[in-house]
């Protein structure tokens, strides 16, 4: 029922949930969860004092709490993360992503909302595309790819996905007042029909102070 918990594309390689650093206690938020398969992880593995699954689908909120509701220490949450970060001021020691809400929400928005809502020390840790899936090199500005998508009712649409530079991420985070801790790479060559994917893991800490 939970499996290990990755932060690469493919799931098979590279640092688990040990890069969120010790958990006991710890206020928790994963941003885009999906039905929440990683945040029930934590809440079954590790010992967190709460951790809640946040995604904007109905559909996904709807499919996590049938999956994870009953598992003490987890919360399942219907809402946009933006909107809900900001009401959440000073709230959580820990908030990630794992390919998540960071990768489809304008980080001029999003990041300053996380940043706000982690307590002092507070990190943030999120996964995300080092490239774009067709080897194509990142933006080198703050700009989304704008990606066909077919929503719930079948109706095509169009979503904007963030495959950012290091540089821009790095600007990003300082502008929203987050100083970076580390950033790792997971360089997956692909096999078979799964072609290369980059995945950039990086991690920031709300500064202590002013
Ligand atoms: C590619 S899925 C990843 C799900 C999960 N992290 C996983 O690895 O299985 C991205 C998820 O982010 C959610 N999402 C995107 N933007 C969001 C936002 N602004 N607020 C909350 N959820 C968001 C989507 O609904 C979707 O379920």
């Amino acid at each position: 029922m939970f499996r290990a918990f990755h932060w690469d594309w493919y799931e098979r390689s590279g640092p688990g949930s040990e890069l969120l650093g010790r958990l006991d206690g710890k206020t928790v938020v994963e941003l885009g969860a999906g039905i929440g398969r990683q945040a029930a992880h934590l809440a079954v593995t590790r010992a967190v004092a709460e951790v809640t699954a946040l995604d904007s689908s109905p559909s996904m909120h709807a499919r996590g709490l049938k999956a994870y509701g009953d598992i003490p220490g987890l919360r399942v949450v219907r809402a946009d993360a933006t909107a809900y970060l900001r009401e959440h001021p000073d709230t959580f020691d820990i908030a990630y992503s794992v390919f998540g809400a960071v990768d489809f929400t304008d980080p001029r928005r999003l990041l300053p909302a996380i940043a706000t809502s982690l307590r002092p020390a507070g990190i943030l840790v999120f996964s995300t595309l080092g490239r774009y899936r067709n080897g194509q090199e990142p933006e080198t500005e703050v700009r989304a790819a704008r990606l066909p998508t077919t929503l719930a009712d079948g109706t095509p649409a169009t979503m904007e996905r963030w495959v950012l530079g290091l540089p821009v991420w790095e600007r990003l985070l300082v502008r929203a007042g987050l100083e970076i801790v580390d950033v790792e790479t997971v360089d997956d060559a692909g096999r078979d029909d799964h072609p290369p994917v980059v995945t950039r893991i990086l991690r920031a800490v709300r500064p202590v102070g002013p």
